[in-house]
């Protein structure tokens, strides 16, 4: 009843707090005989790292990750991989305050309720350095999948979109936004700059494309494909919607436009002309690329004064003051592809299962 774990075969859980000694993730369930080293954890790690940018929190942490358990011989044994960083960077004075204010928009209130004592530093477990465990133990499902290539990148910044035309995939990795549109990304900075300055935040979309999953891959019904990944993009902090293919915007085309028409191919296996439905039919893999969009809300520490309450229940108001993430979806997109890579990886041992 802790709901710190994710996954049926592939499984995972993930442990620690913000400004706890460190933080971590189990993976159980990895099959044996996969080479597996540090090295092969890291760079997604480095992906994902604060401080790497104006544009990102100021916290430093190097994020440096240790495997302490199921790999021997720089192979994976079938034992739970255990896999710890190290938190090096934390400053408690800075939530000083948060200790007797509620921070409108954080989980501060509601863990309150539910538990009637928090750690308020840095928000503790509710803070999104466990996003950190989820990218380490997402390096290790991206091992049972090399099948697949998984691509997250922004689509979306305070409102601001991406010119589909000027998508340019060679584009992503050299802006600190992981934008695929060059335009764009010199619009963010302007956009980011000045919600910072004016003590605010802004919102962005984070949109996931898995290529190479296999038709097949899902379940019907209560594990459908479309509901594993929703529930682990949802999951993820400060996420407020997940669209499958076409999602919200499905509702507004007709049968005939919202069809993924089929054609005979040269080796058996149909041609899709389009793909609305994002790779996915009744639950399970159609052989298209998976296709999903996250929407992430606008960070919530801000420096402009919101009305709250006191642990005492007297009104106050709140600044939060500290480091923080200007605009909470430009680190997310390493998270969203680690949760695809979870979610994948758990769905490849689940259809091996069934179907052998
Ligand atoms: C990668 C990442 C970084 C984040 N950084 C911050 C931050 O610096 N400041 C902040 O207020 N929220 C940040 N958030 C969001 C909060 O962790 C989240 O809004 C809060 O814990 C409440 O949870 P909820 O939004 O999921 O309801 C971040 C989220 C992600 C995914």
């Amino acid at each position: 009843m802790s709901f710190n774990s994710f996954g049926h075969v592939f499984r995972f859980s993930t442990w620690g707090e913000s400004h706890g000694p460190a933080i971590g993730a189990i993976v159980d369930g990895c099959p044996p005989g996969l080479a597996l080293s540090e090295a092969d954890v890291q760079p997604w790690l480095d992906k994902r790292r604060p401080g790497t940018s104006r544009f990102t929190t100021q916290r430093q942490e190097p994020d440096q990750v240790r495997i302490l358990s199921g790999v021997f011989d720089g192979q994976t044994t079938g034992t739970p991989i255990s896999l710890m960083i190290e938190n090096v960077d934390q400053r408690s004075k800075d939530y000083s305050d948060v200790a007797n204010a509620y921070r409108p928009g954080h989980a501060d209130y509601a863990y309150d309720a539910k538990y009637g004592f928090r750690d308020y530093r840095g928000g503790g477990r509710s803070s999104a350095r466990e996003t950190a465990s989820r990218v380490a133990a997402g390096a290790v499902a991206r091992l049972v999948i090399p099948e697949v290539r998984i691509r997250a990148y922004l689509v979306e910044v305070g409102g601001d979109a991406i010119d589909r035309a000027a998508y340019d995939d060679g584009a992503i990795d050299e802006n600190p936004f992981f934008c695929p549109d060059r335009a764009a990304a010199l619009r963010w900075e302007a956009i980011i700059d000045q919600a910072r300055k004016a003590g605010s935040s802004v919102g962005a979309v984070v949109e996931c494309v898995a290529e190479g999953v296999p038709a097949g891959w899902g379940a019907p019904l209560y594990a459908k494909l479309d509901s594993e990944l929703a529930s682990g993009m949802m999951s993820i902090n400060a996420v407020k919607g997940v669209e499958i293919g076409d999602g919200f915007a499905a509702a507004r085309l007709t049968g005939e436009t919202n069809a993924d028409p089929m054609r005979p191919g040269n080796d058996g296996k149909p041609v899709f002309l389009a793909n609305h439905a994002g790779g996915i039919a009744g639950g399970i893999a159609t052989g298209q690329p998976v296709i999903v969009r996250v929407a992430l809300k606008p960070t919530s520490s801000i420096l402009t004064p919101v009305e709250t309450i006191g642990r005492d229940g007297a009104a106050t108001d709140i600044r939060t003051k500290g480091r923080h993430d200007p605009c909470v979806g430009v680190r997310a997109a390493p998270v969203v592809e680690a949760m695809m890579a979870l979610v994948l990886a758990d769905q490849k041992l689940l259809n091996r299962a069934q179907i052998g």
